[in-house]
């Protein structure tokens, strides 16, 4: 009896320590079918995976995303972690690598997409107590995070995070670099010129600047 109130506890603690993310993989479709993620990245969006973003703040716990989180620029100084989340029914995709990359779809239209994150050979380690497995790069990220810097007086800009099975060859891909302009990039493009496919999960953000 006594064991397994203390068992019920220590499954319970973790959850208690970091906010929920994405737990559904239906919820997280919809919600970007309902922001015109899809559409507007060119993609097809099935995800079968969830992917954990979460944001290190200075004096408060960590932020952990959900799919259309209203965040304010404070929140997102970064860089985030990821990870994969284990649920009954969603289970962890493999054992990688993995590309995650993040994008701005409501830059100005002289900027068009801006890649905020791209980086590769990602894998995830052993599944927490939470049900996460963090997941870990062995070479450094393509393109390092980009804080949010949405302007003041702009309806807040959706930054997209995704999740790709990394195909072989990609760690000596020549399409982008950490001196490729961040803007005018095309994810879909990105992803057919170096063989990623479809995004297998992801989460979003909506973020805005504080008004004055
Ligand atoms: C792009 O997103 C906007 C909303 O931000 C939406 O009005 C528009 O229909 C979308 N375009 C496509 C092709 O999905
Ligand atoms: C980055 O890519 C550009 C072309 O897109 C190339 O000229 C440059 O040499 C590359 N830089 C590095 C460090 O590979």
């Amino acid at each position: 009896m006594f064991w397994s109130f203390s068992l019920v506890l220590l499954l319970a603690t973790p959850a208690l320590l970091s906010p929920v993310g994405d737990t559904s993989l239906k919820v997280v479709r919809e919600e970007f079918n309902e922001f015109h993620i899809p559409g507007n990245l060119s993609m097809t969006f099935n995800p079968t995976a969830l992917l954990e973003v979460t944001f290190p703040e200075k004096n408060a716990p960590p932020v952990r995303l959900h799919a259309g989180i209203h965040l304010p620029i404070s929140d997102v100084a970064g860089p985030p972690s990821f990870g994969l989340l284990k649920t009954l029914t969603t289970p962890i995709p493999g054992h990688g690598p993995f590309v995650v990359a993040a994008v701005d779809l409501d830059a100005a239209p002289q900027y068009g997409q801006i890649r905020h994150f791209l980086g590769g050979d990602y894998t995830p380690g052993p599944v927490g107590l939470d049900g996460v497995a963090k997941l870990t790069n062995s070479t450094p990220a393509v393109s390092e995070f980009i804080q949010p810097a949405p302007p003041v007086g702009d309806p807040p800009h959706r930054y997209v995070f995704l999740l790709f099975k990394q195909p072989a060859g990609f760690d000596s891909q020549t399409a982008v670099n950490a001196t490729t302009p961040v803007t005018n990039f095309n994810i879909a493009s990105f992803s057919q010129t170096v063989g990623l496919g479809e995004p297998i999960g992801g989460t979003f953000m909506l973020v805005a600047a504080a008004s004055t």
